[in-house]
């Protein structure tokens, strides 16, 4: 039976995901009502730029004040797309005060303040559901709070950021500058508000933060996550890894230990093998896998970010919350009973490709090696190219060849790979290397993950 009185929904953005929403759900809107079974209103548009031509939507909808337009009593759900912490927060905060659901898409959100929110929605007999925070259009949410909730998910990997994977794969495959390939990302309105959230690590980690928290159902905030964002990744690190039959991604990894008292989450540039499923994940696409107890490994791949992939989460969201709703029911609210610490990244344990610079002469190689042994840090290869400014001249070394010309007086660049270590024995590592007076810099340091 359809129930004949529509649903109210006020949205509250209608940027780049905001107008996609209001299209979607006007083009599809008789689909959705046989979906939910009561058709779905527009009751509001909150934007910051009234007078901004918004095609395809009722003028007299748009307001604002959102703030007017959530306390109206009558709004059954509020799908925020704003973006930021307030006035998001307090618009949702008001939402449930006022009687509405929430859909969100707002991570940087829900990875700060997701126990307080949910808090909030539990106390208010109201859902809060944020598909498309994580990884756009791709189910991740509700495959780990719902089709997982039977198993014990021990690791998530993945890229779960769009622009930062569209900037290095141009980087890697058209050889495009950063800012250019940057600009690009953002005309096609793949990065944040701020591109510094993503090309920083932020919004990658809040999207960790948050995969964490439902994964191994405990409490990961923002500020628990590792975070390196890809600013520092330079040409000669993306030459070095095709050297090794790699490329780099930025990966947010979230790990429950192997005795399974505590977890890790970091989100930090890597080499992965070429032959990894990762590594031909191009453009503003996302892939994550899932590697539960008896489920064994699980891939999702989709797009990551993009107005209209979004929407998709966001309208996936809309048909549940209305559904919850009309049965007078809510969906699965946080879940945290396991308040797992989250340890720091010196616990995690990965191989790692560091470049120095160092004096081309007898005896340096092996002072490295001993400073890796002291360390307990093990190397699994060295090469050496030997630099002579001006002639092109390139001499490969590999460790345990014979040297095929005389070091004496040059630099060379030492490029050295370990295998699994602490990242507390790196640290330690690449700070005794400084000191050495043969090591004259610490061109980059990068994790190889995926083997
Ligand atoms: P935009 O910047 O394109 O849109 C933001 C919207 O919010 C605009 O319509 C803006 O109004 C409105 N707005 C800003 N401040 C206020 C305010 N104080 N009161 C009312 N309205 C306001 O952002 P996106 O659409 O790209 O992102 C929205 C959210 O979705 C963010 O949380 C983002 O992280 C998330 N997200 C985005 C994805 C993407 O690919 N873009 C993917 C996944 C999630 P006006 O139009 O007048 O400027
Ligand atoms: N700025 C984000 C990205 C949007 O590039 O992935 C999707 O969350």
């Amino acid at each position: 039976m359809m129930r004949t009185r529509p649903l109210k929904v006020a949205l509250l953005g209608c940027g780049v995901v905001g107008s996609e929403v209001a299209r979607i759900m006007t083009t599809h809107a008789d689909d959705l009502a046989a979906r939910i079974g009561a058709p779905v209103e527009l009751a509001g548009v909150a934007v910051r730029r009234p007078s901004k031509v918004r095609e395809g939507i009722d003028p007299a909808l748009i307001t604002t004040d959102a703030t007017a337009l959530v306390k109206r009593g009558d709004i059954d759900v509020v799908i925020e797309v704003i973006g930021g912490i307030e006035p998001a927060r307090g618009l949702i905060a008001a939402a449930f005060e006022h009687g509405a659901s929430v859909v969100s898409a707002n991570k940087a959100l829900l990875a700060k303040d997701s126990t307080a929110l949910h808090a909030l929605a539990a106390e208010h007999g109201r859902d809060l559901y944020y598909e498309a925070a994580v990884a756009g259009a791709i189910p991740l949410v509700r495959p780990l709070r719902e089709s997982l909730a039977g198993d014990k998910v021990n690791r998530v990997l993945g890229i779960v950021n769009g622009t930062t994977n569209f900037i290095l794969d141009k980087m890697d495959s058209t050889g495009a500058g950063y800012s250019e390939a940057l600009d690009e990302a953002t005309a096609l309105g793949y990065a944040e508000a701020d591109p510094t959230a993503d090309v920083e690590g932020f919004d990658a980690a809040a999207k960790a933060a948050i995969l964490a928290g439902i994964a191994f159902h405990t409490r990961v905030r923002l500020d628990d996550v590792h975070r390196e964002g890809l600013t520092e990744v330079t040409a000669a690190d993306i030459a070095s890894a095709k050297r090794m039959g790699c490329t780099v991604k930025l990966l947010a990894i979230c790990e429950r230990a192997a005795d399974g008292k505590s977890v890790t989450a970091r989100v930090h540039p890597a080499m992965i093998p070429l032959s990894h499923p990762l590594a031909s994940v191009r453009e503003a696409y996302n892939a994550v896998f899932i590697e539960a107890e008896a489920a064994g490994q699980l891939m999702f791949y989709g797009p990551g970010a993009g107005g209209s992939p979004t929407a998709s989460a966001v309208l996936g969201d809309l048909v549940a919350v209305c559904r919850n709703r009309l049965n007078e029911a809510t969906g699965p609210g946080e879940s945290a009973y396991t308040m797992l610490p989250v340890s720091p990244m010196g616990d995690v344990v990965t191989r790692y490709h560091i470049s120095l610079d160092v004096a081309d002469k007898p005896g340096v190689l092996a002072q490295v090696a001993t400073v890796f042994a002291e360390q307990g840090v093990s190397i699994d290869t060295v090469r050496q190219q030997a630099r002579n400014p001006g002639s092109g001249d390139e001499v490969t070394t590999e460790q345990g060849g014979a040297g095929r010309r005389a070091g004496g007086g040059g630099e060379a660049s030492l490029v050295v790979v370990t295998h699994r270590a602490p990242d507390a024995a790196l640290s330690g590592t690449v700070e005794a290397l400084r000191k050495l007076d043969t090591v004259l810099g610490v061109a980059s340091i990068m994790r190889v993950e995926g083997e």
